[in-house]
């Protein structure tokens, strides 16, 4: 069996110079746990989320090292806005400062920002420095981050239908067009490769609202560290465990043979 990386270098097995494994090109990471993280250290919650956004910029480090091309964080959902108002505020503080203060790196290293949700219930100063950011870097090729801000996937895919349906409604396209591509294409991600790999990081299991469109065929890998932990280390475990992973996308795979 010839092993065939990403990058399509060739190794036979028991080769001087094995293979790296398959990479993957995209990884969601659903950064979970800044709360408990807080609590088991008598912190209050916000103190967690400020320490995430510090794992936040140790894992796009480590992920752009790595050589990960696309990497989507789910930042807040559309669900976050029932905590309360204090740690809702926080959390805009803390998109501002990180676009502030990391933006310059992120353009540095040639990085391309994205940012997927629903900007309009967002704050007028938020909206012009997501705008700003996207503006700024949006020729840069060595890799893009989706940020997921005031997101949710039954949102999105509910706008995408809305927008089509307005569409057929005046005449523009047949209800027979609409296709799993007319769908995706208006997504927030249109464009972008679907993530290999979703990462959650706390323990708990489930997507939570998050890319369930674009995840059908995810590496789902969840991890017992609280995200205010996260870095280089936990980001290796989670890529080599996706190494291990055998992708069938509804075929047979190796199985079959
Ligand atoms: C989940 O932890 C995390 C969030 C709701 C927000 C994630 C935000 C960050 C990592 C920092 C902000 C980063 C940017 C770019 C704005 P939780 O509060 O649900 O934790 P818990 O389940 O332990 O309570």
């Amino acid at each position: 069996m010839t092993m065939v990386d990403r990058q399509g270098l060739a190794s036979e097995p028991g080769a001087a110079v094995a293979a790296p494994a398959a990479l993957p090109r995209h990884v969601a990471i659903i950064m979970d746990g800044n709360g408990r993280w807080a609590k088991q250290r008598g912190l209050p919650r916000i103190e967690g989320h400020r320490r995430g956004v510090d794992a936040l910029r140790r894992t796009l480090r480590a992920a752009r090292e790595i050589g990960i091309e696309i990497v989507t964080v789910y930042s807040f959902s559309s669900e976050n806005w029932s905590r309360p108002a204090t740690e809702v505020s926080a959390l805009m503080g803390l998109l501002k400062r990180f676009i502030r203060n990391d933006l310059a790196e992120l353009h540095e290293a040639g990085v391309r920002v994205r940012i997927a949700g629903d900007r309009d219930s967002l704050e007028p100063d938020i909206r012009l420095l997501l705008t700003e950011a996207e503006a700024l870097t949006k020729a840069n090729t060595r890799q893009t981050l989706i940020v997921a801000f005031n997101y949710g996937s039954r949102q999105e895919i509910a706008a995408a239908a809305r927008a089509l349906a307005a569409e057929v409604a005046r005449g523009e396209r047949t209800v027979d067009s609409i296709t799993p591509e007319a769908i995706e294409a208006r997504l927030a991600t249109a464009g972008v490769p679907d993530p290999d790999l979703v990462i959650r990081t706390s323990g708990e299991m489930r997507l939570s609202n998050f890319l369930m469109w674009q995840s059908a065929y995810a590496e789902l890998v969840f991890q017992p560290i609280l995200w205010p932990d996260y870095g280089r280390e936990a980001l290796v475990e989670a890529l080599a465990e996706y190494g291990r992973r055998e992708r069938r996308y509804g075929g047979l795979g190796s199985v079959g043979a």
